[in-house]
Parts: C-alpha cells; structure tokens; sequence
C-alpha cells in the first residue's frame, strides 16, 4: 500500500472488528485495481459509535461498512437510509456523499441476491422459498426474496414467535412454520436457505430430513465457515444444486467499494481463494 495525499479511505466499524474478513477482501481489490485509498478496521466501542461516526464526514472518510453490533445504531444515526434498508431494520454500507451527509444502505439482500444468480440458474418467481432462521440474516434474505419477486417465503425457527414478527411485519407472502414441521415445509420449494447457525464450525449441525424436498430446488447455506456444510453435502448427494455462503459475503462488498473507490470490483475464482485461504 503506498497512499498519496489524495488517498480515498473507508473502513469497518465493529466491536469487536479483529474477527473481520472485510479488510482482507477490500484490500484484496485495492490492490487488484491499484486504487489510492484504504479500508481500515475501526474497533469502536458501542457507547462511543455515535460520536465516531458522526465525526466521519470531518474525517474526509467515504464511507463505511457496519457490523455486529452497530447496523441498527447506524440506521438510527444515518441522515438518509434507503428504502430497502429501512425494512431491513440495520445498515451495513455508507456513503458519505458530497454535502458531507451520512448515506445508510443495506448491501447483504443484494449479495444473497447476486450470489444465488451467479451460482445457480434459480429465479424469484419459480415458486416458494423456505427460509430456516429469523435472526438478523435471515431479515435482510427475506426482504431480499420479497423484493425479488419470490411468490411465498415460508420461515422456520426455532423460536416461533420471532417468525411469527415476520409475518406480522412482512406481509401476506410470507407464512411461519413450525421449527419441529420444518421438514414437512420443504414439499413443492424451489429455495431452501440456512440462516440459523447450525451447521457451523463449534455449532450443532443442522437436523433435517431432505427427502420432501424436489430434485429441482435450489439449496444455499449462508454459513462459510466450513464453506461446505453438512446440508450442502447432503443436499448435493441427493442431486439437488447447492450454493455456499461465502459468495454472499464477497458479493455485499461490491457496492460500497464501487461507491468509496470509483470502481465496480469484481468477484471471481481468485478473490474467493484469497478469502477462503483466511477462513482455513
Ligand atoms: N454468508 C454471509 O455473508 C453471512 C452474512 C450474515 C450472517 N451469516 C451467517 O449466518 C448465521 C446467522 O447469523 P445472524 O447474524 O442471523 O445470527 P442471529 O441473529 O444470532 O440468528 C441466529 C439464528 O439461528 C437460530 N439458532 C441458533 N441456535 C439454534 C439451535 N440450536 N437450533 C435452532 N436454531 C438455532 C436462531 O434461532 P432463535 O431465534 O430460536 O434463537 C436464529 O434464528 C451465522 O452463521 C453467520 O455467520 C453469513
């Protein structure tokens, strides 16, 4: 990294941030498109976020990415927020535009999106998607299926209530299952999506019995670490097309850099390996 004077910065608020794969895959297209700038990881401390982030238009920053715990306190604290992100409920991605004002948006709807389309020939509107969680992730997904076209968004969690705010909140497309009936909720799906944490590395694995479940449907377990799941690898033994989550994650962070930086990055073979090589 060598910075002019000019040089464009971003970065990630986070408590903690050390955790973060952002600044690896930031910096590993700042690199690739030689760009002036930085992307910095910004521990701040959840009393201390709204001070910090209002002093980042006097910072001369571009903007910023959010994570755990702040994207609601950033919402809360944006002078614009998007449409999408307002549904969502939490910020992840700002701009600081050309007044100096603190512009919040939501990118995780547009990297599930992105990334199912990229790595599968699914469509919105083929049929029902089942979405297994009601926690954060599942939020932005199922904003994301909504708006994206998809006829019935079907939600199972362990907790039923909270699926049960989905629908209340979320409309008519969208129905809460039993988490015991789950299985039974896969009949005539073309999406099934893991949100919960099952299935990730020091979690249980995910119980489920696939056999309802059409050959055709498409199988995305938004958890990457490990990138290939128990579900995915029953999901793929049984035929059906499977897509991990690390794709996701790489596919959120495009809209910000293109807004920080000037350029539409892109995500391919080489960027995934340097992530992965991260997560090992
Ligand atoms: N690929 C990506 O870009 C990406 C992005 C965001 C998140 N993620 C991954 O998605 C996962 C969820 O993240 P999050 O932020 O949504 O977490 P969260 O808000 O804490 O939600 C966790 C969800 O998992 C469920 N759960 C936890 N333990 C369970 C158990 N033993 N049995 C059944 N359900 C259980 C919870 O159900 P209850 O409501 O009953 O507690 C809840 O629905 C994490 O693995 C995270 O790494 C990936």
């Amino acid at each position: 990294m060598n910075l002019s004077g000019k040089a464009r910065i971003a970065g990630i608020f986070g408590w903690p941030i050390a955790h973060s794969r952002s600044p690896r895959l930031h910096g590993f297209w700042l690199d690739r498109y030689g760009v002036d700038g930085a992307y910095i990881p910004l521990a701040v401390r959840p009393e201390a976020f709204a001070t910090a982030f209002r002093a980042l238009p006097a910072l001369g920053f571009r903007g910023v990415n959010i994570t755990v715990p702040h994207k609601e306190a950033a919402l809360a604290n944006c002078d614009t927020v998007d449409a999408q992100a307002r549904r969502i409920g939490a910020v992840n991605t700002v701009v600081v535009d050309d007044a100096g004002k603190l512009c919040g948006s939501n990118t995780d709807a547009f990297g599930f999106i992105e990334n199912l389309r990229q790595a599968s020939d699914w469509h919105a509107a083929a049929g029902p998607a089942v979405v297994l969680g009601a926690g954060g992730a599942a939020r932005a997904i199922v904003v994301a299926l909504l708006d994206a076209g998809a006829p019935e968004v079907r939600i199972a969690n362990r907790t039923r209530a909270r699926a049960d705010a989905f629908v209340s909140e979320f409309g008519t497309k969208t129905t809460a299952e039993d988490w015991d009936d789950r299985a039974d909720a896969l009949s005539d799906a073309t999406l099934l999506v893991n949100t919960t944490t099952l299935g990730m590395q020091g979690h249980d694995p995910l119980d489920l019995d696939l056999s309802r479940l059409p050959n055709a449907a498409v199988v995305n377990d938004i958890v990457y670490t490990p990138l290939q799941t128990p579900l995915l690898k029953d999901a793929a033994a049984r035929g059906n097309t499977t897509v991990d989550g690390l794709g996701m994650l790489l596919y959120q962070a495009q809209p910000g850099f293109e807004k920080w930086f000037g350029v539409r990055p892109e995500v391919d073979a080489a960027l995934r390996r340097f992530v992965l090589d991260d997560l090992k």
